[in-house]
């Protein structure tokens, strides 16, 4: 990490510790919308195999227990919470029984295996973006309902929008499914996405969004699952498909810019966690890893979702040194330094 970085991280987190000790949150409010990076359990009671509310997920979340997160305890954006100064993380949309007044700090509307592209979600009975940004309207209306019409244009603008997408559509859809793979480059195929992306941005600046962060695609070569289907026995990273994530965060990069100059008022910002993740998979004992290519849960080479249950052998007595909870997912020592870069980049958002 560089000094000026570096530099900046430490005084993101001055200000988080300030605005912690003050008991004040640095915005109003977070909302949080996507895939399995993000998913807080809108998945635990659809119809969707693509769920994470069994053990051994969440185990070393508070009291054990498993949420719906992919993850063995926080997620990235848990901790971005907590750096933000909320004491609670957003809850699951889907799963409020009465929403009312718990919608005032923000939900979670992500939900596991949805994608920018629409028919990644209903291949997988996920809820897609578009139908997770027709629960942020009924959600803008019972907070207008609890707070008032104009505390709750003010909660809406100063807000945070968390974005975490792109994941699935490649690697639980583009890449194993020949209708799309034989059909589009994935330069074409990150082309429909970011078309997909723009038009969302749109939609959630038109109900009245002012502050959103975008995450990048991590490195999806190095994912244990990408290593184990597309691998060829090599135990390296795919360079191909990190390859692809890194064109398509270009892309991601040159469409934020042009959005962020048409629509006034808007601060967009693109959350590297490329780099981040590759560094930590790259020199995993720099950072006090011992474990990068396999996963905890199982033989660390496949299990994600129902694959990863108690019943799989192998998994890791202890998480903390190994970089991915399952074949897919960041464990959460790694989302915690994830999320520190988060902030750091994040800064332009809260100020
Ligand atoms: C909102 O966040 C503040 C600060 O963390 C907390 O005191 C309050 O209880 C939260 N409200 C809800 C409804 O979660
Ligand atoms: C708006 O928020 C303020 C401050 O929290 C509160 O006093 C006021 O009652 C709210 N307005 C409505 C209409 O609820
Ligand atoms: C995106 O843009 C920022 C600056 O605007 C730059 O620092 C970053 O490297 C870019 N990322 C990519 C993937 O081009
Ligand atoms: C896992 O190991 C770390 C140190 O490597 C230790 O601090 C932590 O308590 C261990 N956790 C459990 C659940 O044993």
């Amino acid at each position: 990490m560089g000094c000026s970085s570096s530099f900046f991280l430490t005084f993101s987190l001055l200000i988080a510790v300030l605005s912690v000790s003050y008991g004040q949150p640095l915005v109003p409010a977070l909302f949080i919308f996507g895939d399995s990076v993000v998913d807080a359990g809108n998945n635990n009671n659809i119809k969707t195999i693509v769920k994470a509310n069994f053990p051994p997920y969440g185990r070393d979340f508070m009291n054990h227990i498993p949420t719906g997160r992919f993850c063995n305890g926080k997620l990235a954006s848990d901790f971005t919470a907590e750096n933000l100064g909320f004491t609670s993380y957003p809850p699951a949309y889907v799963n409020l029984k009465t929403k009312g007044k718990n919608l005032l700090n923000g939900t979670n509307f992500a939900s596991g295996a949805s994608g920018y592209y629409e028919p990644t979600a209903k291949l997988y009975h996920a809820i897609p973006l578009s139908q997770q940004l027709e629960n942020y309207r009924e959600c803008q209306n019972i907070l207008a309902e609890v707070a008032g019409q104009s505390n709750a244009s003010s909660i809406i603008s100063g807000a945070i929008h968390l974005i975490s997408s792109g994941n699935s559509d490649f690697l639980q859809n583009y890449y194993i499914n020949p209708l799309l793979y034989k059909v589009y480059t994935a330069d074409q195929f990150s082309d429909i996405l970011l078309r997909a992306y723009s038009s969302f941005i749109q939609k959630l600046y038109a109900m009245g969004a002012r502050r959103i962060g975008v995450t990048t695609l991590p490195p999806m070569g190095c994912l244990p699952a990408a290593i184990t289907l597309f691998g060829f026995e090599s135990n390296q990273c795919v360079e191909r498909i990190n390859n692809d994530a890194i064109n398509f965060n270009k892309k991601l990069n040159s469409t934020s810019q042009s959005l962020q100059k048409q629509l006034p008022n808007l601060n967009l910002v693109v959350l590297d966690i490329y780099q981040p993740l590759y560094q930590l998979v790259s020199k995993p004992s720099d950072n006090g890893f011992f474990e990068a290519r396999k996963a905890c849960c199982g033989t660390g080479l496949l299990e994600t979702s129902i694959l990863c249950n108690r019943k799989s052998i192998g998994t890791c007595a202890n998480a903390t040194e190994y970089v991915f909870w399952d074949s897919f997912h960041p464990s959460e020592a790694a989302n915690k330094i994830l999320a520190d870069n988060l902030l750091a980049a994040g800064l332009s958002l809260i100020s």
